[in-house]
């Protein structure tokens, strides 16, 4: 299969890092096209554990690249951080990494501005208070500030002092931080980058490149907490359905196939609708702790419930998915009884 897309079927969290992990070694690019650090993909490599939030989960031990593409929103610092852990075990790693100058950038203020607004919600969303919103509702209102922004200082420091007076209002001056200082932080790490040799690419100038060779597409999150057609408002702020991939100069009509990673139960962080949850508290930690769901990025305990197949069905439909991976169906070895999206009772035994 040349080009292989990857996504999560239910509200994330189902395995997809080990999924990607597994297929990726038959793949040359393995490429990334929405959200940012609120995703936590784990990967095991010989045995040591990597916990990767925006970088693609490539295997260090092959030669297999990565691309950083338009749809996501970045932290650079946090990028910097998870090249470094892997570079110090595989050195040349960093190079194997590639940018698009078009992504947008999670600022410092964006976290902030996460936190207000949560607090300020009456019926909080429950984020993962890494900027996410903030930065794609910059990107819609136009006040983002892309990668390529960091390579003209100038326009860099006219574009944050513009979006900065704007947000002073909004926030009556509840930021804390100066634009002067963020441009400051983003010219360091833009530098640092330059440095440790991470690659700046386009899609544009890759299309021919990839349509050359194998991709392997990851998604972020899952299908239901897709900013359009997820279990709205209780979402994310990107696209985490297969289509997204036209981020990255792509139609889903290229794809060979549309993988749905999900788990043999459900769980959920955060709020919003959740009809196949366990209300039983003792059942609940129990499947809890079988499962270690407690959240990769924020630690939080995940919510947890059986498998809801009308909810897989509207994400088969919804997102094109073309086959199913099922992660963790032992979790529920020893159970005489799950249930299934219609609460019912099935007995295993
Ligand atoms: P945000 O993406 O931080 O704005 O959070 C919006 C909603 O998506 C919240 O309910 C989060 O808990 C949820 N969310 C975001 N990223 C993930 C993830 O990687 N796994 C599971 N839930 C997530």
């Amino acid at each position: 299969m040349k080009r292989l897309a990857i996504v999560g079927a239910q509200w994330g969290d189902e395995g997809k890092g080990k999924v990607v992990n597994y297929f990726a070694k038959d793949y040359e690019w393995i490429v990334r096209f929405s959200g940012g650090a609120n995703a936590g993909h784990t990967i095991y490599v010989d045995g040591k554990k990597y916990v990767n939030h925006i970088l693609p989960s490539i295997s260090p031990d092959t030669d297999s690249k990565a691309f950083l593409g338009a749809g996501m929103v970045i932290d650079l610092e946090q990028m910097i951080k998870e090249i470094e852990i892997i570079e110090q075990d595989y050195p040349g790693f960093s190079s194997r990494i590639h940018i698009d100058r078009e992504v947008f950038l999670v600022l410092p203020w964006h976290k902030q501005e996460d936190a207000i607004i949560e607090s300020w919600r009456n019926n909080p969303i429950g984020t993962t208070k890494k900027g996410i919103g903030p930065a794609y509702t910059d990107k819609v209102s136009r006040e983002g500030i892309k990668f390529y922004h960091l390579l003209d200082e100038e326009m860099l420091m006219e574009r944050l002092k513009n979006s900065y007076q704007l947000k002073m209002k909004m926030f009556n001056e509840q930021l804390e931080m100066d634009y002067k200082n963020v441009f400051e932080y983003l010219v360091h790490l833009r530098k640092k980058l330059e440095q440790m040799n991470v690659n700046i690419a386009s899609a544009v100038d890759m299309a021919d490149v990839f349509r050359n060779t194998t991709v392997l597409f990851e998604g972020a999150q899952g299908v239901l907490l897709d900013l359009d057609f997820g279990t709205y408002p209780f979402v994310t702020s990107g696209s985490c359905m297969a289509h997204g991939v036209s981020a990255v100069g792509f139609s889903t009509f290229e794809l060979d196939s549309v993988m749905g990673v999900l788990k043999a139960y459900t769980t959920r962080v955060g709020e919003g609708p959740y009809p196949t949850e366990e209300t039983d508290l003792e059942k609940a930690e129990a499947l809890r702790e079988k499962g270690n769901e407690y959240g990769a990025t924020t630690g939080r305990p995940r919510k947890v419930g059986w498998l809801d197949l009308p909810a897989l069905r509207y994400a088969k439909i919804r997102s094109g998915l073309t086959e199913f991976v099922i992660t963790k169906a032992d979790v529920l070895n020893g159970m005489d009884e799950i249930k299934d999206g219609q609460i019912r009772n099935i007995s295993i035994s």
